[in-house]
């Protein structure tokens, strides 16, 4: 482990798809164990810049460092061996499988066997229900499950889209709750994308709002409090619950 371990550095990104640039100018900082909120209204470039972060799009230019390594042109499993976590927005489990099945199709060989109970230990809610189908969890435990899935792999910095989408205000407190737990007790760091302002100002420790694929705000928890301003004009995003934001999964 080197000293920078952890820190993702993200440098003048320009990013997109084939023949589509999505991002432009996009430059944040996130050091080892910080916790990023990232906000900006639907369709501004949020899962692009994970994409990016994580090779499943195109980088047209810029750069990214992980851990003091430039990771730009890196494939998705390199940067997956060098400790980042994806939690994507589509929910990767198997719903057949069993909650322990979910978790051992995420490990790579039986020496890391152990790396199911690590994950059990940050959710025991997962370690009760270990036997139960993807389909019998509720959408919260679904969630719960596919961020402890992307804790297997050893991350020390997960990346999570919306994970509290579509979940009811209850069941989106536990989630969060556990969340805030795992990052606790494991030290992982987060970047964290979410439509709930509160969540989001609760939660992490610096804030990236992203508007049409630009970054608008780029700084503290809580000079953006004291200045709410920035929320209100700059994007429109509202306290509470966002209008329309009960996508209907399968699920
Ligand atoms: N695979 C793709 N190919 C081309 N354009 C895409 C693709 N995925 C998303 N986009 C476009 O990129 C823009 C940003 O989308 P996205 O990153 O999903 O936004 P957000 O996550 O903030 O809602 C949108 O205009 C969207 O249509
Ligand atoms: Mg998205």
């Amino acid at each position: 482990m080197t000293l920078e371990a952890g820190e993702l550095r993200v440098e003048n990104l320009r990013g997109g798809y084939a023949g589509t640039v999505v991002l432009e100018g996009v430059s944040f900082r996130i050091g080892a164990g910080g916790k990023l909120g990232i906000l900006g209204r639907n369709g501004v470039g949020k899962t692009t810049m994970f994409a990016c972060i994580m090779g499943l799009a195109q980088i047209h230019g810029g750069r990214i460092t992980f851990g003091g390594t430039d990771v730009t042109a890196l494939p998705t499993w390199r940067r997956a061996r060098a400790g980042l976590g994806y939690v994507p927005q589509t929910r990767d489990i198997f719903k057949s499988l069993s909650v322990e099945e979910n978790l051992f199709s995420a490990v790579r060989s039986a020496a890391d066997d152990k790396r199911v109970e690590a994950a059990f230990a940050l959710f025991p809610r997962l370690r009760e229900r270990r036997n139960n189908n993807g389909t019998q969890l509720s959408g919260g435990e679904q969630q719960m499950l596919a961020v402890a899935r992307a804790t297997i792999s050893g991350p020390t910095l997960l990346l999570m889209d919306e994970p509290l989408e579509g979940l009811a205000p209850r069941l989106r407190d536990e989630l969060m709750d556990a969340i805030r737990n795992m990052v606790e007790t494991s030290g992982i760091g987060c970047l964290l994308v979410e439509q709930h302002v509160d969540v989001v100002l609760d939660f992490a420790d610096e804030v990236l709002i992203l508007e049409r694929g630009k970054p608008v705000y780029v700084g503290g928890v809580d000079e953006l409090r004291e200045d709410p301003s920035i929320l209100d004009h700059a994007i429109g995003l509202r306290k509470g619950t966002r209008e329309g934001s009960s996508i209907a999964r399968a699920w």
